[in-house]
């Protein structure tokens, strides 16, 4: 039975996009599609306040993750690490036979302007990874207090995973002067998983020039090459681009600033909801997430019964990633998600523990 989801990605996807891949194919050397291509990489820069070059990759994230380590790390590389997927970036940076040093938070807990600047005193580096909206922890580090840090190390790549930000809260990619700000589509975009969109500094495009073994498939050159004629390295994911497409358009016709503001109305909401059930929020305060939110399990509830209860309802509701799976849990609220749909899922949940 198909559930509606409210796990961090994928996410529910609105009956308009889904109506969006279903239009007839394209050749992507046409001029069809550099049309397209051109349209939504102009949207994107729009959403993202830059100027800049701004990629489309058929790969989920995690291939620019890699591709971003690859490109930009020359001498060695500080992962800032604060949860799964920060941590598993330091993995990925290893496994690329790349010099690397994990810096770690406990989970919950954000990465500090202090953590990194305590790091690059060192002189050791020429990038750094930061995963902005930790997604396995609902935790959100200070991206615009660590920009500020890094402008003492303008030689240092600024390499960051906005994975299940970009979009749901604001992100300004050339004020924060990110070297690459990388997202996948089926976070707070809510489109079907396959597409990652990432942009580019010139600084770093440049520095790239110079590194050896960057691969081929997220070679950042061969993704600026093609992207002056609208174009892509290799075949593209065309379906999934005509619905981020019509998704910009839905997104700028509610609007970005007032898309943002919905996210962090719904995390309130969520942050209430959870409290009230006498529950613990798990990432500390300050830093919790406006696309997510994390409950820690303080009650011993039985996370899994309900999550199974729920998928009988038609919910699909998430009982906490690696290890702290069952010690907490996750609602996401970002994408198409409004407050009604909120509302619904906390009801049956009631309903459930009331054994109705
Ligand atoms: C913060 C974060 N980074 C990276 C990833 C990996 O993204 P993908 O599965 O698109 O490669 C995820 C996936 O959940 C994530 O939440």
């Amino acid at each position: 039975m198909a559930k509606k989801l409210f796990i961090p990605g994928p996410v529910e996807v609105h009956k308009d996009i889904l109506a969006a891949m279903s239009v007839p194919m394209i050749g992507h050397r046409s001029s069809d599609y550099a049309a397209l291509h051109k349209r939504v990489t102009e949207k994107l820069k729009r959403l993202l306040y830059t100027k800049g070059r701004v990629f489309l990759s058929t790969s989920s994230a995690f291939g620019v993750m890699e591709g971003a380590v690859k490109n930009l790390v020359q001498k060695r590389c500080a992962n800032f690490c604060n949860g799964a997927f920060s941590a598993k970036w330091h993995d990925v940076a290893q496994r690329c036979g790349l010099e690397a040093d994990a810096y770690k938070a406990e989970w919950g807990n954000p990465i500090t302007p202090e953590m990194v600047d305590d790091a690059l005193k060192t002189g050791k580096y020429d990038a750094i990874t930061l995963v902005h909206n930790e997604t396995s922890t609902g935790t959100m580090s200070p991206l615009e207090e660590i920009a500020e840090v890094m402008l003492k190390y303008p030689d240092v790549s600024f390499i960051v995973d906005t994975v299940s930000s970009m979009s749901g809260v604001k992100v300004e990619v050339d004020a924060l002067r990110l070297d690459v700000c990388v997202a996948s589509v089926q976070k707070a975009f809510g489109l079907p998983p396959g597409l990652a969109v990432f942009t580019v500094s010139d600084r770093a495009l440049e520095k790239a020039k110079s590194t050896p073994n960057r691969g081929y498939y997220f070679d950042f050159l061969e993704f600026a090459a093609n992207d002056e004629k609208h174009n892509t390295p290799s075949t593209p994911c065309i379906s999934l681009i005509h619905a981020l497409d019509v998704q910009l358009d839905r997104i700028f016709k509610e609007g970005a600033e007032a898309r943002f503001a919905r996210h962090a109305r719904m995390a309130e909401k969520t942050r209430k909801w959870i409290l009230s059930h006498g529950f613990e929020l798990f990432a500390k305060e300050g830093y919790r997430s406006q696309t997510l939110t994390s409950g820690s399990n303080n009650k011993n509830s039985d996370l899994e019964g309900l999550k199974k209860k729920l998928a009988e309802r038609g919910f699909a509701f998430d009982n906490g990633y690696g290890k702290v799976k069952n010690k907490t849990f996750r609602i996401a609220h970002m994408a198409d998600i409004m407050p009604e749909d909120l509302d619904e899922l906390f009801q049956t949940i009631e309903d459930i523990w009331a054994g109705k």
